[in-house]
């Protein structure tokens, strides 16, 4: 298939590239390269041997789009683009809100006229909010006390592209719902590497364990969980990318869909620092630190629709995770 991939230099992105590339798909990509680098295509070359077209552009700018779409017959898109920092989203929800709406609506748009009616989206479990059953399932309320405008724009996406299909009898759009990906390609090749002091634990862990950070500050051990740190489904990129190509069953009729990309386990942050520590046999300094606002206390997903639906299961385990994460670490010293 002709796949267009926005975001395709990304963390996610770049790795769900690969997997796309090595079942032999012929892959665009659209960046801006906000939060990634050309490295990474270079990067998906050689783990593959084979490189994707680039244009480096910005869904904000319809005209550039637009144009991309009058000259390629794409078959499918499959859309990361977007600001991800909880926090910054805070602090500018405008931006977020004008990034990651406006460049999906100039993207629905493009596809319009370029005829394309078939969308993976890349959702987030930030959708179901806040609610007494840590385990989520595809049917839960989504939209309802969610922290912060970045999670509130996956939410509005995932609204507008139920309008779109409602409108459009022949669209079809899926909603992949990640719990938290870590980890990163064996080769330690591609990775997640955001620009200043990172939200997200891993990254974080990552920066610690190198030495440009001092210690991880872990948020909260008075939560009502078994050793009083939150609990997280961690699920390994590369099992996240397959669920990529696994969503193509689904996409195939119309209609939207959701399904969460989980292992269906829950970890804490406790557990990934031990982990982290046993596996890569050194210290990892942190000290317990107030509670971050905002946080939910537990989030895990239950898979089985889409073990169901698209034969889609995880395979990699944390352990896995982290030794890749440990190879990137030292490729990159
Ligand atoms: N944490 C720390 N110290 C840090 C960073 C994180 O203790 O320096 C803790 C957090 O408090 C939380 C856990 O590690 O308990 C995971 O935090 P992340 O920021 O890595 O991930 P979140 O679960 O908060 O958020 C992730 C994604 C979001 C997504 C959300 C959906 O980053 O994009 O899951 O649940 F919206």
């Amino acid at each position: 298939m002709k796949i267009l991939v926005t975001g395709g230099t990304g963390y996610i992105g770049s790795h769900v590239v690969v997997e796309l590339l090595k079942n032999g798909h012929e892959v665009t990509i659209i960046d801006n390269l906000i939060n990634s680098k050309t490295t990474a295509l270079k990067n998906i070359g050689k783990i593959t041997g084979q490189m994707p077209i680039f244009h480096h552009a910005n869904l904000i700018n319809y005209g550039t789009i637009e144009k991309i779409f009058k000259d390629t017959r794409f078959n499918l898109v499959i859309h990361f683009a977007g600001l991800k920092s909880v926090s910054e989203s805070v602090e500018k929800p405008i931006m977020y809100y004008q990034h990651n709406l406006t460049g999906t609506i100039n993207l629905l748009r493009a596809m319009q006229v370029g005829h394309v009616n078939k969308i993976i989206f890349s959702s987030s479990a930030t959708v179901y909010g806040d609610s007494k059953n840590a385990k989520r399932t595809e049917d839960m309320p989504t939209g309802q006390n969610i922290a912060n405008p970045y999670g509130r724009t996956k939410y509005m996406i995932e609204e507008i592209l139920k309008d779109v299909c409602a409108a459009d009898p022949k669209f079809s759009a899926v909603a992949l719902r990640y719990f938290n990906p870590i980890g990163n390609h064996p080769s330690g090749l591609l990775g997640e590497e955001p620009n200043g002091i990172p939200n997200n634990l891993m990254p974080y862990v990552m920066k610690v364990a190198s030495g440009e950070l001092k210690e991880l500050n872990i948020y909260g051990n008075d939560y009502d969980t078994p050793d009083g740190t939150c609990r997280r489904d961690f699920i390994h990129v590369t099992d996240l990318a397959g669920g990529h190509l696994a969503a193509f069953r689904a996409v195939k009729t119309p209609g939207f869909k959701a399904y969460n990309l989980g292992t269906g386990t829950p970890t804490s942050v406790l557990e990934i620092v031990n982990t982290f520590e046993k596996i890569s046999g050194k210290k990892l300094p942190h000290k317990f630190a107030p509670r971050r606002p905002g946080d939910l206390a537990e989030i895990w997903a239950d898979p089985s629709k889409a073990k169901k639906d698209l034969l889609w299961q995880t395979h990699l385990t944390v352990e896995d995770a982290i030794r890749d994460t440990l190879t990137y670490l030292e490729n990159h010293q």
